[in-house]
């Protein structure tokens, strides 16, 4: 593990904490990304041996813990939509000792930043004794489930220090892009748009966003002061970025978050909204905006304090932040990035260590 890091890799430099480092590393991880999956031709690409064995299979069963398992959620849905392979995702310690119905010919996606976490690798375990075929998608080269499942694509971004994961989380959902890209070319369905490019915008939109910084640590002072309890909500896409986004305010600022539907929270969730309970809202998707917006001011008009996250072209006066347009389908690479920088300033805030919250590891290896 350690003879791949290089100094450069581990120094802080000016960054007080490394978790704000790798936000900043996004960009970069996204073009280096780009980078190692094209081919001589530059088309983006990945060993025709995991096509074929992806292609072979009727159904892709995604496992990961934390937020592996959140980019998971968006994994599937990319591929869903761009190759129509149905896709589920499981968290690693529940599918262990409950596994569900298996399709005949199932393939399994292991995301893993580090390579060892010891639920994953339980399930690993058990799909290689069934003889199932795996593919492991991690951070680190020669880690345990990398060098247990058949296959594996590296996300090359570079040590991974902070507890919180963020350059991981967006680096895992950009290969799985790839891989989707890969598996459409391969399958010879028509592209809906050019992930190459989309994704090297996207990089761009990142920078954009990162530049924005101190706007998002005025919003978070703003929002979680003195708060105790906060949630994410959305739909589709943006439901599974509320997720992370709760997940990540979570582990470093011990406020208690939830990432809710948006649709749902009528239905129980809104009885917790009281006077001046954060509720950060995201929109990305045109075809569930105007119902997410709706959502968002039913819990204003009971006393949110409410902060609206939207895409341009989406975006409606008074919203706080306007993520610059990209494809729908790949939104959460960019709206994930405000709320990594809320968290992150939430804890700093706090006067917390940031990187290296309480009772949490970086890597468990323990079921
Ligand atoms: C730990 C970390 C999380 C991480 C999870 C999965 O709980 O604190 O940040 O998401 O493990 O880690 P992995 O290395 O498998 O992605």
């Amino acid at each position: 593990y350690t003879a791949q890091l290089d100094a450069s890799d581990l120094d802080k430099g000016t960054y007080p904490f490394y978790m704000i480092k790798e936000i900043d590393e996004q960009p970069a991880v996204l073009r280096r990304i780009i980078q190692e999956y094209q081919d001589e031709a530059g088309q983006l690409t990945v060993d025709q041996e995991i096509l074929d064995a992806i292609t072979a299979s009727d159904r892709i069963y995604i496992i990961g813990a934390g937020t592996s398992m959140h980019a998971g959620l968006v994994g599937k849905n990319i591929i869903e939509s761009l190759v129509g392979i149905p896709t589920e995702v499981h968290v690693a310690s529940e599918f262990a000792y409950n596994i569900p119905v298996l399709s005949k010919n199932p393939f399994f996606i292991y995301l893993t930043q580090s390579g060892e976490t010891a639920d994953s690798r339980q399930v690993l375990v058990q799909t290689n004794k069934l003889g199932y075929k795996s593919l492991t998608i991690t951070n680190v080269k020669g880690s345990t489930l990398s060098r247990e499942a058949d296959y594996t694509l590296l996300l090359n971004a570079g040590p991974e220090i902070a507890v919180a994961s963020t350059k991981a989380y967006t680096g895992q959902i950009a290969v799985m892009a790839v891989l989707a890209e890969a598996l459409r070319k391969d399958l010879g369905f028509e592209a809906k748009f050019d992930m190459k490019h989309e994704l090297s915008i996207i990089a761009n939109a990142i920078q954009v966003l990162i530049d924005e910084k101190d706007h998002v640590h005025a919003l978070a002072t703003d929002m979680f002061t003195d708060k105790r309890n906060a949630f994410y909500i959305g739909r589709g896409m943006d439901y599974e970025v509320s997720r992370e986004a709760a997940l990540k305010v979570k582990e470093i600022s011990y406020i208690q978050a939830e990432g809710f539907a948006a649709g749902e929270l009528k239905h129980g969730t809104i009885s917790l909204i009281e006077d001046g309970t954060p509720v950060i809202g995201i929109i990305t998707q045109a075809n569930t905006a105007a119902h997410s917006r709706g959502n968002i001011e039913e819990t204003r008009s009971r006393g949110a304090k409410t902060l609206v996250i939207s895409m341009k072209g989406l975006d409606r006066e008074g919203d706080d932040i306007v993520l610059p347009k990209v494809e729908s389908l790949l939104s959460p690479l960019v709206s994930v990035i405000p709320t990594q920088l809320l968290a992150y300033y939430a804890s700093l805030d706090r006067g917390l260590d940031v990187d290296k919250p309480r009772n949490l590891a970086k890597s468990v290896t323990v079921e």
